[in-house]
């Protein structure tokens, strides 16, 4: 029988291999449900047993120490793409951390099994499914395995993005197509995929990351190509809300503003302080400010409120 210590064990070697990492998926070797779980994906991929993370080692022990953290998501299974990191990573632990079994996606397997291990080891429970984005049939690949592995998705994060700055002359056709293949296919492939089992269920949450530059054509850092994807999921998301209402499924997108990660690690002092300067609030977002946003739309509380679009920007748009 795989105890809870053995589990912390397995994730503390599963740490120390990450020290060290050399860029391959490491997996735990102990004889736990850890190992043998690997995805079907293309790339490698780690898996924690969710129901061993809640079971055996007494998920949100350590959460309900910490006291601030509700369970309501208790026994749903998230998927959060572009988790790895930045943003994703803060929601990835959100989720977790209100009980339900996150699914770090991302195509950045070293750091994603970092992610996975950091959030077992808090207590939460977390897998890594590796995937290009920028790839359809990757897309797809993820879709049937998650599918496969755990029959379905209540929580679907469509967070990965990438971003592109230039002027429009000066884009390539091959740029604007990985961007908009990135940014806006995925999300369209993936809420494809799981959307019908959502409304089967009669519970669904889509949660898409889009930016304040698709409402006002780029700024900031982004260029107008990046803010046609983004824009492109604004209005799809208000499409899935009017289709998938009556089932007990809501989609809403979230607009950051300025947010400190390493999409925005490029601008100069000078370009960051004009942009802070603009912010009512007075300073830039933190991931956990996002984060915090998708706890709530993911949560029953929030099962009135789709379609909506969320800015999370320190009143940055303030109309
Ligand atoms: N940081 C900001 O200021 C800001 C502002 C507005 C909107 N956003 C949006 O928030 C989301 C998260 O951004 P972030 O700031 O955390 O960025 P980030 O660059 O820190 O993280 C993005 C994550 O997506 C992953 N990713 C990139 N390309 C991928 C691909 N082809 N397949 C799979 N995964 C891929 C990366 O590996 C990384 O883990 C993005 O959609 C971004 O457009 C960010």
């Amino acid at each position: 029988m795989f105890s809870g210590n053995s589990e912390r064990a397995c994730l503390a070697r599963l740490s120390e291999n990450f020290e060290g990492a050399q860029g391959n998926a490491e997996t735990c070797h102990c004889e736990a449900p850890l190992n043998g779980r690997e995805t079907r994906s293309r790339l490698p991929a780690v898996r924690l047993n969710p129901n061993h993370c809640l079971e055996e080692t007494g998920l949100g022990d350590g959460i309900a120490a910490g006291g601030s953290m509700q369970r309501e998501l208790n026994g749903r299974v998230a998927l959060i793409t572009g988790a790895a990191r930045g943003i994703g990573f803060a929601i990835a632990e959100r989720l977790a951390g209100q009980g339900a079994h996150v699914i770090i996606s991302d195509i950045d397997l070293v750091a994603g099994e970092h992610g996975v291990a950091r959030i077992g080891g808090t207590g939460g429970s977390a897998s890594f499914a590796a995937v290009d984005l920028g790839q359809p049939s990757d897309v797809l690949r993820l879709a049937e395995d998650v599918r496969r592995e755990h029959s379905r998705i209540d929580i679907l994060v469509n967070n990965a993005g990438v971003v592109s700055t230039g002027p429009v002359e000066t884009v390539e056709l091959e740029e604007f197509q990985r961007l908009v293949t990135i940014d806006l296919t995925a999300v369209f492939l993936l809420t494809k995929a799981f959307l019908p089992d959502m409304t089967a269920s009669g519970w669904g949450r889509i949660i898409n990351i889009a930016s304040i530059a698709g409402q006002q054509g780029g700024g900031m850092f982004g260029n107008s190509c990046y803010a046609a994807a983004k824009g492109g999921v604004i209005a799809f998301s208000k499409g899935i809300a009017r289709e998938a209402g009556r089932s007990g499924v809501t989609c809403n997108t979230i607009c950051p503003g300025l947010t400190d990660t390493a999409l925005t690690s490029t601008l100069t002092d000078a370009q960051r302080e004009q942009i802070i300067s603009t912010i009512p609030v007075g300073r830039p977002g933190e991931p956990h400010d996002i984060a915090g946003a998708v706890g709530f739309l993911a949560s029953d509380e929030a099962s009135f409120i789709t379609g909506v679009t969320l800015n999370v920007d320190g009143g940055f748009m303030r109309y």
